[in-house]
């Protein structure tokens, strides 16, 4: 069967950190620092990224490249008749389950652009508490704008991998970092940007215990879209002279500064406004900055609206090559697992998320009864992956690729067949082998037990 294939180094790199830098950096990332001490919580978070998150990326890249197939067939061809393959399905579970929840948050984002486009964002008396509430509550409008959102993900995908997801990740990952800069700029320049950036910087260590480091293993997983089939079925369009470990220390790197500097542009922002406290979750993002719009920017509405415009549309590009690479896993394993065309693949897929995502939105609204231990049912989409699949997920890579694979064959993929150096190897085998499942383990039970 013909499969795609990423044309070149920089395509590999876009498309890659693409899908890592999405809604996590630039909505979770921040929140997460800002309820978990500060820097205290952004170093732990680092030491997460090294020891934890860009191990596990490598092996996920090893994986995806060496067999050039989709992650359930990947696991499949490494462990025949093996229970380790459970690990290829569950990547392709899990996406699946978090692409039906994420187009809704998604679809927010679009309307959020539109809203400050058309100048809704623009009444400083509005309550944009209530805006929001009032916009998820409404069926329709939420609906509509996660299938316009849904519809935009499915045109790229139908594209292939070469002229869709590797094309537009070419555009809109340059894109996104230009806006970045110019809204730090806009950020540092208002009057509270000292005050954001203590909150932001000074480490408070009194707020840190086991759920700190729980967090950030979560929010490394998240960000880096680890243990969910996205990124090794994406290696598996990798060409055999791609630098593995220097695409998985780029994707890192790009990943972990696009969400520290979310941080230094929503949290000056915030605090530019007198009385304002910086909210949690999607309070964040979509409460608290329509004010901040509106009112920091004194005697300049206009740069206020640039701000808000650029900022939701920053929103929607992260989220559009994040939700790229969440489609990709499920409809390349309905291809080639289950022998169904690629666009009907897609299409397939596209339908089934559009009737769980309709599902979850109402979970905001109409059916905000129902609830799933004590969950509501987006909520419970969020929670299943972040909890527990991608823990568990995280440890069986690990010793997958730390004990089962013929360490040979490890070395011989990550190094291009001796083409390539790489010091580290050793390291990362011990890193696999030994802290990360017991990393991650003592993390779950703990939370297991506090449940
Ligand atoms: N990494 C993406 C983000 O930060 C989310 C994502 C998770 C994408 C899992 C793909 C797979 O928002």
């Amino acid at each position: 069967m013909e499969r795609g294939l990423f044309s070149s180094k920089l395509g590999v790199i876009l498309a890659s950190a693409g899908s890592a830098v999405g809604l996590g950096n630039i909505w979770r990332f921040p929140t997460e620092v800002g309820n978990n001490g500060g820097a205290a919580f952004i170093l732990i978070y680092l030491v997460c990224i090294l020891l934890i998150g860009s191990p596990i990326m490598l092996s996920e890249f090893a994986i995806g490249r060496h067999t050039h197939a989709n992650t359930a067939t990947a696991y499949q061809m490494l462990a025949p008749g093996k229970w380790w393959r459970v690990q290829g399905g569950m990547g392709v579970l899990v996406a699946f389950i978090i692409y039906c929840y994420y187009i809704v948050i998604a679809g927010w984002t679009l309307f959020y652009a539109f809203a400050s486009l058309a100048g809704m964002l623009d009444d400083p008396a509005t309550d944009f508490s209530l805006f929001f509430d009032q916009f998820v509550t409404n069926p329709w409008l939420s609906i509509l704008f996660t299938l316009l959102f849904m519809a935009i993900v499915h045109y790229i995908i139908t594209r292939g991998v070469q002229k869709g997801i590797e094309r537009y990740s070419k555009v809109m990952m340059p894109l996104l970092l230009i806006i970045i800069i110019i809204l730090v700029a806009c950020s540092f320049s208002l009057p509270g940007s000292k005050e954001g950036l203590n909150y932001l910087l000074n480490p408070d260590f009194s707020k840190v215990g086991s759920e700190t480091v729980l967090s950030a293993i979560g929010q490394a997983f998240f960000s880096l879209s680890l243990a969910m089939g996205c990124l090794c079925t994406y290696a598996s369009y990798f060409g055999d002279d791609t630098n593995l470990p220097r695409t998985t220390i780029s994707v890192c790197v790009i990943d972990t500064i696009v969400a520290l500097l979310a941080g230094f542009i929503i949290f000056p922002a915030v605090f530019s406004v007198p009385g304002l406290e910086p909210e949690a979750g999607p309070g964040l993002v979509f409460k608290s900055l329509p004010y901040v719009f509106n009112q920091a920017f004194h005697g300049m509405p206009w740069l206020g609206f640039v701000f808000s415009f650029l900022f939701y549309i920053l929103l929607f590009l992260a989220a559009l090559t994040s939700a790229m690479s969440l489609h990709e896993p499920v409809t390349a394993y309905l291809h080639e697992t289950r022998h169904i065309d690629r666009k009907r693949a897609a299409l397939i897929v596209s339908l089934t998320c559009t009737i769980l995502g309709i599902v979850c939105c109402l979970s905001n609204g109409v059916l905000s009864d129902v609830r799933i231990f004590g969950l509501t049912i987006i909520d419970a989409f969020d929670a299943l992956p972040a909890k527990i699949l991608m823990p568990v997920g995280g440890i069986i890579i690990s010793l997958f690729s730390g004990w089962y694979l013929d360490r040979k064959l490890l070395e011989n993929e990550i190094t291009n067949n001796g083409k390539l150096k790489f010091r580290f190897f050793c390291i990362y085998v011990f890193l696999l082998r030994w802290i990360i499942p017991v990393a991650i383990g003592l993390v779950f039970i703990n939370q297991l037990i506090t449940l």
